[in-house]
């Protein structure tokens, strides 16, 4: 297996995310990777970068490169809708309806569609090596994807305390039950889908530690410096593994009049992030002229980002 072949790209919204995941992802492709590119933005726009609708079914865009847009809303709604029908096998007509009023309320709340965009994320995660060598995420922005980024493990600890409680009450039972001379040994459906869950997030965190990097996007202006500071601290204090930072959109040296003016303003902020981010290396994007949307573009893109 490739080193490191899971990359996310994270940022701030506008920053360039998209394109430089796509660009990346064009670049590994064109080595001769096997690789799929996936938005996790509620805001997708990686479809209209390759000039095609997207879903959450990988689609070959460009030989050796596949592309997909998954949705927590989505997952979620087909999640409930599972449960639903298991609902209507196993429960008495009568509390039906207030089952369904509950779990439409479920699929809205964000812890669903955010773990259920988890489910997504860590269905993809565990097929790269097998299905596919690379696997290049292009995030939602900085707050949506740090949550997202840590969830498995702010989640394991939970279950695992859910699952002590429910070992612990049956462990009562089964005192009761044996006391009356009826040992109950029958498995416990609820607890297996705890310990399935605390294994699948434990496996994720592990597998993210191992194999991923996150790419955090910037452009060089005073706020998102600070954004990306944070971010970094939070994914290392994860155990995650902070990639080449890239700073986008930056004006190229030797221009005139007012991209001069703003040229030397980034100058500051490139020497700040120079500083804090030289560990992790930092690449620099310029500031390019067209849509970014043809093919020719984005393969313009792929070399600028060819050494992250
Ligand atoms: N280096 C660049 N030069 C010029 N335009 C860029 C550059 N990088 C991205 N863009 C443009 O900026 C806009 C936002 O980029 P996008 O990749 O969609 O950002 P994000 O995914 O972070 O929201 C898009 O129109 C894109 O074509
Ligand atoms: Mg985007």
């Amino acid at each position: 297996m490739l080193l490191r072949p899971i990359r996310f790209f994270g940022g701030k919204g506008g920053v360039g995310k998209t394109t430089l995941a796509a660009g990346y992802a064009l670049h590994r492709a064109r080595r001769g990777e096997r690789t799929l590119v996936v938005s996790t933005d509620p805001a997708h726009s990686l479809g209209d970068v390759f000039g095609v609708p997207l879903g959450e079914r990988p689609l070959a865009v460009v030989p050796g490169l596949w592309a997909a847009e998954v949705s927590g809303e989505a997952q979620a709604a087909r999640r409930v809708a599972e449960i639903v029908a298991d609902a209507e096998r196993t429960l008495p007509r009568e509390v039906l309806p207030a089952v369904r009023r509950h779990l439409a309320r479920a699929v809205e709340s964000p812890g669903t569609v955010e773990s259920a965009l988890l489910d997504a994320v860590t269905d993809l995660v565990e097929q790269v090596g097998r299905d596919w060598d690379r696997l290049v995420v292009d995030s939602a922005p900085t707050g949506h994807m740090l949550r997202l980024l840590s969830l498995p493990a702010l989640l394991t600890p939970w279950i695992e305390g859910l699952a002590r409680q429910r070992e612990s009450v049956r462990g009562v039972d089964r005192l009761a039950a044996g006391l009356v001379g009826r040992a109950d040994e029958e498995p416990d459906p609820l607890l297996e889908r705890l310990r399935a869950r605390r294994e699948r997030m434990a496996g994720l965190v592990e597998r993210l530690r191992a194999d991923a990097e996150v790419h955090l996007v910037l452009v060089p202006e005073r706020l998102p410096l600070a954004e990306t500071v944070r971010a970094a601290e939070q994914l290392t204090g994860g155990g995650l593994r902070l990639g080449t930072v890239v700073v986008n959109r930056v004006v190229p040296a030797g221009e005139t009049g007012l991209l001069a003016r703003r040229r030397e303003q980034q100058e500051e902020v490139l020497a700040r992030v120079a500083e804090r981010f030289g560990r992790e290396g930092v690449a620099r994007v310029p500031l390019l002229p067209g849509a970014l949307t043809s093919t020719a573009e984005l393969t313009e893109v792929a070399d600028l980002v060819s050494d992250l």
